[in-house]
């Protein structure tokens, strides 16, 4: 019996096809030849499973390297560990081969690089003005030779760069580099490579702006962490954040800024507010806490009369659905018909919030645009919203209130002074 494979997806069929029925890909499909060694698989003998108590095991504790970048530690959970496999996941241009420099600039560090020649990469590293004594440098992108070649240097050397996962290929897979066969079977050469030397990968990949390119998406769960690199390329202000973490928090985040000599680290919780002084109809400013700390966003809503059959919702920076969602909440609980208005939103600075102590500030910035009304001069708002339309509390409420009293703002709306949506219109 034959069987035949797709080399872009990887998807099995025991007929031939000429266009993939999985990924629509053409003339992919090849003969798997090695058909019988899985018929010799099912010859195995059954093998009985050795059993361990766990409590036994004895455990090394394992050691962080410390990167030059104190905010990439933070989402981290206090450093590199050794041994551990990274997918840096962001857009084109945003910024991934500047913070690998820069982060990895006191460790030593093979780079691989099939992006940019090494001459390009030590233009970057003289105008980051980074002294390359840690980095060593190689174009090739067998993962074969790769392997063989760290062979010699992997006493010193700490940290494998793959600049980007994209770039790089199995000989023994027949597909071209990018096709999510090679993407898979070159980050398993690499994670095992990583658990067997304890040596760290960090493993860049590409993705668009949806985020959904299928490569990077499905190496997930071979890797120990996943660090998305976001924001907008118009916008100086970068975050990075943690979607998985086997050895460090999911909900701190990293943010630094693009300037001329590279990204800058940026303390200062009041960054992505334009003047959080002036008010104008449509402009809220919310207060969220990611991780240990507290941060403040401007979210500006315009809501206009639509001339289309289906007003638009154009959304940045606020979860599609979220938005919906509150506003079928705000119909609901205030009466409002937006149906023949479009609704557009914005997050000042081109960065996403995820956080649901958003929800307020939003429906207030609704209304506000709405009525043309602008809010109280200084305020801010603090909570989630339910389905009922109900205000409620939110992780770490408290520490977000205080930061904000001590930054300056006069009137803090939150669950403790208003307990439904319709409680806000009377501030409106
Ligand atoms: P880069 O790190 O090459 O992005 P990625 O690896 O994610 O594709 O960064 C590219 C952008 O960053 C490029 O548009 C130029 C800008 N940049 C600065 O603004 N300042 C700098 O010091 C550097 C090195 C880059
Ligand atoms: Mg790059």
């Amino acid at each position: 019996m034959s069987f035949f494979i797709c080399q872009n997806c990887g998807f099995g069929s025991a007929s031939w096809y000429g266009k993939c029925p999985e990924c629509g890909s053409w003339n992919s499909f090849t003969e798997k030849n090695d058909f019988s060694e899985s018929k010799k698989n099912t010859k195995e003998p059954t093998k009985k499973i050795s059993i361990t108590s766990l409590k036994s095991i004895k455990t090394s504790e394992k050691k962080r390297l410390k990167t030059n970048l104190f905010e990439l530690d933070r989402v981290l959970g206090g450093g590199i560990i050794e041994g551990e496999v990274i997918l840096l996941t962001g857009e084109p241009g945003i910024g991934k081969s500047t913070l690998i420099l820069q982060a990895l600039k006191n460790i030593k560090t093979l780079y691989i690089s099939g992006e940019e020649s090494s001459e390009q990469v030590k233009d970057r590293a003289d105008r980051l003005n980074i002294n390359l004594d840690n980095f060593l440098f190689s174009n090739d992108l067998q993962i074969e030779g790769i392997i063989e070649g760290i062979e010699s240097i992997k006493n010193e050397v700490k940290i494998l760069v793959i600049d980007s996962i994209q770039t790089l290929y199995s000989k023994n897979i027949q597909s071209p580099s990018a096709n999510i066969s090679q993407i898979k079977e070159t980050t398993k050469i690499l994670v095992n490579f990583a658990k067997k030397n304890n040596i760290a990968v960090i493993i860049i990949g590409h993705v668009n702006k949806e985020g959904e390119i299928a490569g990077p998406k499905s190496l997930e769960h071979f890797v120990d962490a996943v660090l998305n690199f976001e924001g907008e390329k118009i916008s100086n202000y970068r975050l990075i954040r943690a979607n998985k973490n086997r050895f460090g928090p999911t909900d701190e985040i990293g943010i630094f800024e693009m300037t001329q000599n590279g990204l800058k680290e940026i303390d200062n919780p009041l960054i992505f507010l334009e003047s959080e002084k002036n008010s104008q109809p449509g402009k809220a400013i919310v207060g969220t806490v990611e991780g240990k700390r507290s941060l403040f966003f401007e979210i500006q809503t315009l809501v206009v009369p639509s001339i289309l059959p289906v007003p638009r919702r154009v959304i940045k920076g606020l979860d599609y659905n979220k938005v919906l969602l509150l506003l079928a909440v705000i119909r609901k609980n205030l009466n409002y018909s937006l149906d023949n208005y479009d609704v557009y939103v914005n997050v000042i600075g081109g960065v996403s919030i995820k956080n649901t102590s958003a929800d307020l500030g939003f429906i207030a910035s609704v209304i506000s645009s709405f009525k043309n009304k602008p809010l109280i001069p200084l305020s801010l708002f603090i909570g989630e919203v339910g389905l009922l339309g109900e205000v409620r509390k939110v992780y770490m409420e408290e520490k977000i209130i205080q930061e904000g009293k001590r930054l300056g703002f006069k009137k803090i709306f939150s669950n403790k002074n208003l307990k439904n949506i319709k409680d806000l219109i009377y501030f409106i």
